[in-house]
C-alpha cells in the first residue's frame, strides 16, 4: 500500500491489516535512506521516510508492541537525521511483528539496538525454558497520558514467575478509544475500565462516530455519553464477546451487578484499586479460555503406562511400532496418535454419549464460546449433527419448512423422521448455475399458505443453511422475527456448516444464529418492543390474516411475551476452525429445550458411533480454545486475504480479461440489497459502507467466499478445478457449470494469495499464446466455447410438487409430503420402472401421463442439490436440465438402467403388485 493510501484509523478492517504494510514501507523508506552515504545527505529519502513514520504513528498507540518508547526512539532518530539508527531499529521491529518474537523476547521493546541480559527494563517474557502465551490488556483510565508509562510499570511489576501468561498493558484514555482500541488491536484478551474517563475522542473519526451511534440505542447513547463503564463494556462485549472485562466502579458495586447492561462483566471493583486482583482476574479469565479440559486429559492419559485389553490393537501402538511391515505409519503419525487412542471411557476420557465429565466440560466451554445453552459434539460431521437434530425435534407427519437446495442430510433425515417438507425456494442464478438463498417472502407465504390451510399447527421447524455453499448470509434475526410473528413457537435449525467461524467477527455475527437468538433475547426483554408489536397488533391483528395482503408485505415482529426464542445451530467445526474432519457441533439455544431433552439423548444414541475417535473429540476442544483467544484475529485475516485476492484477480491487467471473482452485485439481486452496496472492493466502498449492508440487507455475500469465474476463460467449472489440481497443486472443493468457488480460511496467508495469483497469470498467458499461434480458427473455437459456458446455460427447474399419494390432503393447496412412504416404496423393486433419460417415452409420459413420479433423490455434482426427491412429479423442466448437465457424477442415478420411478400403477391401484401401504409412523429409523 502506498504511503498516500493510509488507512484512515476508523477504516477498522483495512487499518489492521494495513499495519503491517505500513511498517514494510517504512522499513523500505529508512533502508533507502540509509543507502545513501550521509554527507550526500538525501531530503526526499528522508522526508519519505518520515512520511511512513507519520502515516503508521496513529495506528500504534492501540498497541503495546513496540510501545511508548520504541516509537519515541525512532521519531528522535528520524527528527535527528540518522537514517542507519532508524533503519536498524524499524527493520527489528518489522521483523518481530512478522516472526512475532516480540511475545516471547521481552527484549524486543527496548528501543537500543542491542540489547542484553540485565540492561533489558522489561521483565522476561518467558520462565524457564518454554515461552509463556503472550496478550495485552486494555487500561481505560481517566489519568493524563503523562501518568501512563508509570501506571504500566506499576503493572509489569505484579507479574510473577509462576504466572501461566504475561501480558503487556495499553491504554487508552476515552469512551471512543477504546472503541477504536478493541477493534484494532487483535492482541487483546482483557479490558480494564476505569470509570471516569471522557467520552470523546481528540482524533478526527467520523465513521467511528457513525458506528458507535449505530450501536448505542436510545438510553444507552445517553449513558455512554456520560462515560459509563458499564456501557462502554456492553459496548465491547458486542464487538468481542471472548474479551474479559474487570471494571473499577465509581458507584457501589451491588448497584453495577444488578444493572442488565453490566451483563458479561466479569469482576467490579470498588473505587479504591486492588492492582494485585485485577492482575489475578486477568489472568484467571484467560485461563479459563485456555483450558481444554478433554484434550488436557487426553495428554495425560497418553503418557500413563495404560495395560490394553479392549478391542483397539492401535491404542498404545505396540502392533505398529514393533511390527515388521508397518512401522512407517507409525513413524509418519508419531507415537501419540496412538498413545492418545482407547477405546475406554474412563481415566478421564469422559463417553461421548452420555457424558459427565471432561467431554461435559469441554462441550460447556464450547456452549460458552459459541453462545448456546448448551453442545453436542459430534464426530461424523455435520451430515449427522443435522440428522440427529431433524429426529430429536420432528416426529413423523411434522411438517418442516426447508429449503430444498439444503445439504442432503436435511432431506434424508427427514426421511428418517417421518417428517414432511414443504420445499421452499431459493432465488436462482441461472448464468452461474447456482441457486442463491430462499427470500424471507417464500418463507412467510409457505406459512401463511399452510395457516390458511389450517395446518399451521403442523409446522414445527425451519431450516435454512446459512451461509449457503456460494456465501449467502440470511438477515437471521429478521427471518426469525417475522416467523415468529406467524408462529409464536417455531424453531429454527440454521445448517452454518460453514459459518461457523462467523462468530468471531463483529460484522458477521448478528447475521448467526446464536448473534440473531442473543438480539432478540435482549429485544424481546426491551419494553420499546412490546410497544412496537402493539402498534402493529392495532393495526393488522393479534391472530395475523393469511389473506391480508398486508402481512406478507409488512415487516412483522412477534408478540415478544408469547415468542419463544429455539434456535439450534450446526456447525462443520472442521470446515473453518482448527478441528480434524468430521468434528462438528450442534449448538442448542432453546428455551423449550426440556421438551426434547429425552429425544436428544436418543438421537446422539442413534447416530453417535460407539466408537467415537478420541483425536477428533479433542481437536473440538481445541478449536474451540483457539477462537476464543485468537479467532477474532484469524478471521479479519481470512476476511483481508478474500478481499486482497478479489482487487489482485479483477485488476490484474490480463488475468481479469479471462477471470473474474463475482461481486456482491453478481451475487445478490438488487432487490436483497436496500443498502445499494455492489461491491466490497470496487466504487470507493469502505467498511462502513460493507457494515450497513451487513445490517440492511435481506441477503450479503461472505466475503470469504470467492466464485471465480472461468467459464470466461473457456473452462467449465470441473475442468478448472480439474487443471488446478493436477498441474498446480490448488484444491478447491466446489465447481459450477462456469465457475470454482474458492474460499479462505483462519488457515492461509498471503503467500497463498500471491501464489494463487501467480497460477492465474500463468494460465492467461497460456491463453493468450494458443490464442496468438492457432489465429482465427483458435479465436473463434474459444468464442464458441466461451459462449456455450456463460450464455447457453440451463434453466434452473424448480421443485414441482410431490404426487397426490403423497399428499395428507390431495385437494388441499399445501406443498408438503410424505417423502418416507416414497423413500421406501424405492425397495420395492417389482413396484418400480427404469425409463432412460433419452428415451422418447420420458416426453410421452410428461405430455399425456400418467406422471413420472421419482423413486430416488436424484442429486447431480455440481450443483448438488436434489433434482429429484422420493414422490415429487418430474416435469419437462427437470428433464430438460437433467439432459444438458454435463456432469458425471449423479448421485441416485444410473445412466445404464435410466431414471427410477415409481410405477404409475401402484400409485393409482390398478397394479397386481400390492398397493403400498404409508410406512407407519415412527419414533425413530435406523439405519437407512
Ligand atoms: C450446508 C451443509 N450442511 C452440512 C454439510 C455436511 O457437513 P459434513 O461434511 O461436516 O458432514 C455440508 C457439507 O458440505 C454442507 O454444505
Amino acid at each position: 500500500m502506498a504511503k498516500t493510501d493510509a488507512p484512515r484509523l476508523d477504516h477498522f478492517f483495512s487499518a489492521v491489516a494495513a499495519r503491517l504494510d505500513l511498517w514494510r514501507d517504512l522499513a523500505r523508506a529508512a533502508q533507502a535512506w540509509a543507502a545513501r552515504p550521509a554527507s550526500r545527505g538525501d531530503a526526499a529519502l528522508h522526508a519519505a521516510a518520515s512520511a511512513a513514520l507519520t502515516a503508521l504513528l496513529p495506528l500504534e498507540d492501540f498497541q503495546a508492541y513496540p510501545g511508548a518508547r520504541v516509537m519515541n526512539a525512532i521519531q528522535q532518530r528520524v527528527t535527528g537525521g540518522d537514517a542507519m539508527g532508524t533503519a536498524r531499529l524499524v527493520q527489528r521491529v518489522s521483523s518481530a511483528l512478522m516472526s512475532r518474537s516480540y511475545r516471547s523476547d521481552a527484549g524486543e521493546f527496548e528501543p537500543e539496538d542491542d540489547v542484553a541480559g540485565p540492561e533489558r527494563a522489561m521483565p522476561a517474557a518467558k520462565t524457564e525454558g518454554a515461552a509463556r502465551p503472550y496478550f495485552e490488556v486494555l487500561f481505560v483510565v481517566p489519568t493524563p497520558p503523562a501518568r501512563w508509562a508509570a501506571h504500566a510499570q506499576q503493572i509489569r511489576k505484579l507479574r510473577r514467575p509462576e504466572d501461566e501468561f504475561v501480558y503487556e498493558p495499553v491504554f487508552v484514555g476515552s469512551f471512543e478509544d477504546a472503541a477504536l482500541a478493541v477493534i484494532l488491536n487483535t492482541n487483546l484478551e482483557s479490558v480494564v475500565i476505569y470509570d471516569g474517563f471522557p467520552y470523546e475522542s481528540a482524533r478526527d473519526l467520523p465513521l467511528l462516530k457513525a458506528l458507535l451511534s449505530s450501536r448505542l440505542s436510545g438510553a444507552l447513547k445517553d449513558r455512554a455519553a456520560g462515560a459509563d463503564g458499564v456501557v462502554l463494556a456492553k459496548l465491547i462485549k458486542g464487538f468481542r464477546p471472548d474479551l474479559d472485562i474487570i471494571l473499577l466502579a465509581d458507584k457501589k458495586p451491588d448497584a453495577i451487578i444488578s444493572d442488565p447492561a453490566a451483563e458479561g462483566i466479569r469482576r467490579v471493583f470498588y473505587e479504591a484499586e486492588e492492582p494485585l486482583e485485577i492482575h489475578f482476574s486477568i489472568l484467571s479469565g484467560v485461563a479459563e479460555r485456555n483450558d481444554t479440559p478433554f484434550f488436557n486429559n487426553l495428554k495425560k492419559y497418553a503418557a500413563k503406562p495404560v495395560g490394553t485389553f479392549h478391542a483397539l490393537p492401535v491404542a498404545r501402538g505396540k502392533s505398529i511400532f514393533k511390527s515388521n511391515w508397518i512401522r512407517d505409519m507409525g513413524e509418519f503419525y508419531g507415537a501419540n496418535l496412538f498413545l492418545a487412542e482407547s477405546s475406554a471411557t474412563s481415566g478421564g476420557l469422559d463417553s461421548l454419549l452420555e457424558p459427565t465429565g471432561n467431554i461435559k466440560k469441554a462441550q460447556d466451554a464450547a456452549a460458552r464460546a459459541f453462545g448456546g445453552d448448551r453442545v453436542f459434539f459430534v464426530t461424523n460431521g455435520t451430515s449427522t449433527s443435522n440428522k440427529m437434530v431433524h429426529q430429536a425435534l420432528l416426529e413423523p407427519g411434522d411438517i418442516v419448512i426447508a429449503d430444498r437446495n439444503c445439504h442432503k442430510s436435511h432431506h434424508y433425515g427427514m426421511v428418517l423422521a417421518g417428517a414432511q417438507p414443504y420445499y421452499v425456494e431459493a432465488f436462482p442464478m441461472v448464468a452461474y448455475s447456482m441457486y442463491g438463498a430462499v427470500p424471507l417472502r417464500n418463507v412467510k407465504k409457505a406459512l401463511l399458505d399452510l395457516k390458511a390451510a389450517g395446518r399451521l399447527d403442523k409446522v414445527k421447524t425451519v431450516t435454512l443453511t446459512n451461509c449457503t455453499f456460494d456465501g449467502h448470509v440470511y438477515d437471521v434475526r429478521r427471518v426469525m422475527e417475522e416467523c415468529l410473528a406467524i408462529k409464536p413457537d417455531l424453531i429454527f435449525l440454521w445448517d452454518e456448516a460453514w459459518f461457523g467461524f462467523a462468530r468471531w467477527s463483529p460484522l458477521y455475527r448478528p447475521r448467526t444464529a446464536m448473534g440473531a437468538r442473543a438480539a432478540l433475547k435482549e429485544a424481546f426483554a426491551d419494553p420499546a418492543y412490546l410497544e412496537r408489536y402493539l402498534a402493529q397488533e392495532k393495526a393488522l391483528g393479534a391472530d395475523l390474516d393469511p389473506k391480508d395482503a398486508r402481512v406478507l408485505d409488512t415487516r412483522l415482529i412477534p408478540d415478544p411475551r408469547k415468542a419463544k426464542l429455539r434456535v439450534y445451530q450446526t456447525n462443520s467445526t472442521h470446515k473453518s476452525m482448527s478441528c480434524l474432519r468430521q468434528g462438528s457441533m450442534v449448538v442448542v439455544a432453546d428455551e423449550e429445550y426440556h421438551r426434547h431433552e429425552q429425544a436428544f439423548k436418543e438421537a446422539v444414541f442413534t447416530h453417535a458411533s460407539t466408537s467415537p475417535n478420541q483425536q477428533i473429540i479433542a481437536s473440538l476442544d481445541v478449536a474451540r480454545r483457539q477462537m476464543e483467544l485468537e479467532g477474532y484475529e484469524l478471521v479479519m485475516q481470512a476476511i483481508q486475504l478474500a478481499i486482497e485476492i478479489r482487487v489482485a484477480v479483477n485488476t490484474h491487467p490480463l488475468v481479469s480479461k479471462y477471470f473474474r471473482v463475482l461481486d456482491v452485485e453478481n451475487m445478490v439481486p438488487a432487490e436483497f440489497r436496500p443498502s445499494g452496496l455492489k461491491s466490497y472492493t470496487e466504487g470507493g466502498a469502505t467498511w462502513v459502507d460493507a457494515a450497513l449492508a451487513f445490517r440492511e440487507d435481506e441477503f450479503i455475500l461472505d466475503p470469504t467466499r470467492l466464485t471465480l469465474m472461468c467459464g470466461t476463460a473457456g473452462f467449465d467449472g470441473t475442468q478448472f478445478k480439474g487443471l488446478l489440481a493436477a498441474d498446480y497443486e490448488i484444491q478447491l472443493n466446489k465447481t459450477s457449470r462456469n465457475s470454482i468457488l474458492l474460499q479462505t480460511n483462519i488457515n492461509n496467508t498471503r503467500s497463498d494469495v500471491a501464489n494463487l495469483l501467480k497460477v492465474l497469470v500463468e494460465i492467461s498467458k497460456g491463453i493468450e499464446d494458443r490464442l496468438k499461434s492457432g489465429g482465427e480458427a483458435a479465436q473463434k473455437a474459444f468464442a464458441a466455447r466461451v459462449k456455450s459456458l456463460v450464455e447457453d446455460v440451463p434453466d434452473l427447474p424448480n421443485f414441482s410438487h410431490f404426487h397426490d399419494h403423497f399428499r395428507d390432503d390431495p385437494q388441499g393447496t399445501t406443498l408438503e409430503g410424505d417423502m418416507r412412504t416414497a423413500f421406501y416404496m424405492a425397495y420395492d423393486h417389482d413396484g418400480c420402472e427404469h425409463i432412460k433419460l433419452m428415451s422418447p417415452e420420458i416426453d410421452k409420459r410428461i405430455l399425456t401421463g400418467p406422471p413420472l413420479v421419482s423413486a430416488h433423490f436424484v442429486i447431480p455434482y455440481p450443483p448438488g442439490f436434489p433434482i429429484m426427491v422420493p414422490g415429487q412429479v418430474i416435469k419437462a423442466d427437470t428433464i430438460e436440465f437433467m439432459r444438458k448437465l454435463d456432469v458425471k457424477e449423479i448421485h441416485g442415478y444410473d445412466a445404464t438402467l435410466g431414471l427410477k420411478l415409481i410405477s404409475p400403477g401402484v400409485l393409482d391401484g390398478t397394479s397386481t403388485q400390492p398397493k403400498q401401504k404409508k410406512a407407519k409412523p415412527a419414533a425413530a429409523v435406523v439405519g437407512v
